[in-house]
This record gives C-alpha cells, structure tokens and sequence, in this order.
C-alpha cells in the first residue's frame, strides 16, 4: 500500500473514537520499532519528520527509511513534516514525497497565522497532501524554540471555526495544557488538561479531526533507567495516559509522542552499555533500544490511541 495522507485515516480516528498516533522519526531503528509495532497490531500510524530531523538524517534519507517501511508494513502510512515554520519548508517536503503536513503559524498573531496556513493548504490540496495547523501555544521545547509556561497559551475556541475555515486546513492542533518535553510539569504539581476547552472545540467544530502536540507521558520506568546508568534527569512529569485515552475518545484523531520514544532508546543504551562495559559494536546496543521502541508503540497503541486493528 503507498503512502496516504492522513484523510481517511482521520475520519474513522473520529467515527470510531480513537486517534492515530504520530511518532517522530529520526533515524532507522526507530522507524523499524515503530512499523514493527504497528505491523503486528494492525494499526495505522503517521511518521513524522521535524526541521531538526531532516537536518539531521537528511531528507533523501528519511523518506527512503519510510519507503523501506511502507514496503515491510501492510497497514497505512503517512509521512508527515512536524512543525513546519515556513512555507518553503512545507513546499519542500510536499514536492519531496510527504503526503501531509504541519504549517506551525502558532507563535504568529492570528492574522498572520491564517495568511500562511492558507498559502499552505492552496500548495498542498492540489497535490493530494493534507495540512495541519495550530492555534494556541503550547509550552516546552521543540528544535531550538523553547516556549515558557508563561508565554504558552490555551488554545481560545472562539477563534476555531473562523480559522479553519478562513484556511481550509484539514486537522487542528490545540493548546490544551499539553507541553513539549520531558518536563511538562513541576515536581508535586497535579498533570491536567483543559477537556472543558477541547469539548467546545468538539462543539463548535463537528466531525473535525483535533491534534495533541507534547503528549508523551513520561514513563518514570525509562527516566529511572537513564538515573540508575548514569544520567542526571530531574524529576519529569509527563501527560497521564489516561487523559490521553479520553481526549481519543473525543475529537482528538493524532497523538504526537516523541520523548517517550527518546526516553525509552535512550535509557535502554544507558543500562545495556553500564551492563556490557567491553562492547563497542553499535548494533549490541541499538536492537535492545529497537526493541524499547517498539514496546513503548505497542503500549501506546494498546493503552492511549486505541487503534489496534483498525488499519
Ligand atoms: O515537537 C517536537 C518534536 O519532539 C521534535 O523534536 O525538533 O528536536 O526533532 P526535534
Ligand atoms: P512530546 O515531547 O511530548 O513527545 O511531544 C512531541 C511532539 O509534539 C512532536 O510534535
Ligand atoms: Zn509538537
């Protein structure tokens, strides 16, 4: 099956009240944990490219790991650019085999926003690519833009019709309370997600596929691993699982992860290096972080998106 935009994969996320989980890739052994996982469970899935990812693994590359993908996974994929900040970058990955993609106006003022999510959409829907766009600013890091929680803002529902359809985007990604990072919350604060703002979201917007940016949970399993082989972490807190389960019951069809998936590879090294001092051959240590990876999708399949067959 050849790549798909994320459409149709959307519209059964919604009708069957489950969402679709974005995983961001960077380098092979993570695309092959993650299509492992969605393989034996049937489930679709978004691959999905940052600026920082393309920098560093190469276009060519990237898309050649998915196309590798695509051939050894008979379920649907979509290759999708992460946080696109301009619109060349979008043209780029779109004219460069990506079926769809985020224009990421969210630190623009609205205005602006919905000038450049608009120009995106033109380029794209000709081309049978799907565009995704945000309104409200989440907190946390992504590439080299750190946003505080005191410049990150809720997502304001009362501009969510008039900019989807101003733009003619095809998903929306809202600010909830989610965050990027590992540090989504203080120690001894409670994780909470604004659910009163995504229902009328939900409302105002029947039927439309809503996107969670920054919903890794942050499984102390892995960030005790990286503490016990020598990391420092400080304490981290991430989005409970089982508010992510209930917004992809709700209009929530994508759920982005990416520092779980960071700290089960990366905790999974730590231990297996600590444990084996004398080996130097990377794939020693890569295939039991291939194999994190491809648990942590299993159980994020299993326990949040809820898309086990439903490829
Ligand atoms: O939201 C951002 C993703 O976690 C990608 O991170 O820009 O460091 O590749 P990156
Ligand atoms: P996390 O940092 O919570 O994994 O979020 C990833 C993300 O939103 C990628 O766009
Ligand atoms: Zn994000």
């Amino acid at each position: 099956m050849p790549l798909v935009n994320t459409r149709e994969m959307f519209k059964k996320a919604y009708e069957g009240n489950y969402a679709i989980g974005a995983f961001n890739v960077n380098n092979m052994e993570i695309v092959q944990g993650i299509t492992k996982a969605c393989k034996e469970l049937n489930a679709p899935v978004i691959l999905q490219v940052s600026a920082g990812a393309r920098k560093y693994a190469n276009h060519t590359y990237l898309t050649k790991l998915v196309e590798a993908a695509v051939i050894e996974t008979p379920v649907p994929i979509a290759l999708h650019l992460d946080h696109g900040d301009s619109f060349e970058l979008c043209k780029s990955c779109i004219d460069g085999g990506f079926t769809s993609v985020m224009i990421d106006g969210s630190s623009l003022d609205y205005e602006d926003n919905i000038s450049l999510a608009k120009k995106v959409v033109e380029y794209a829907h000709p081309r049978n690519v799907t565009v995704e766009a945000e309104l409200g600013k989440l907190a946390g890091i992504e590439d080299d833009v750190n946003v505080s929680a005191e410049e990150a803002s809720y997502t304001n529902p009362a501009q969510v019709e008039d900019f989807v359809s101003r733009t003619g985007v095809d998903s929306l990604a809202i600010a909830i309370g989610t965050s990027h990072g590992a540090y989504k919350f203080k120690p001894g604060q409670k994780p909470q997600l604004k659910f009163d703002i995504l229902k009328e979201v939900e409302r105002r917007l029947p039927n439309f596929p809503i996107v969670l940016h920054g919903a890794s949970s942050v499984i102390p399993e892995f960030v005790d691993m990286i503490n016990a082989n020598g990391g420092q972490m400080p304490d981290a807190i991430g989005i409970p699982e089982d508010m992510l389960r209930e917004a992809a019951k709700m209009a929530v069809c994508k759920i982005n992860i990416d520092s779980d998936l960071r700290l089960a590879m990366t905790g999974t090294i730590r231990k297996y290096l600590a444990e084996n001092p004398s080996h130097f051959d990377p794939r020693q240590y890569l295939a039991p972080a291939r194999e994190a990876i491809y648990n942590m999708v299993c159980h994020k399949i299993n326990k949040v998106l809820g898309c086990k067959d439903k490829a």
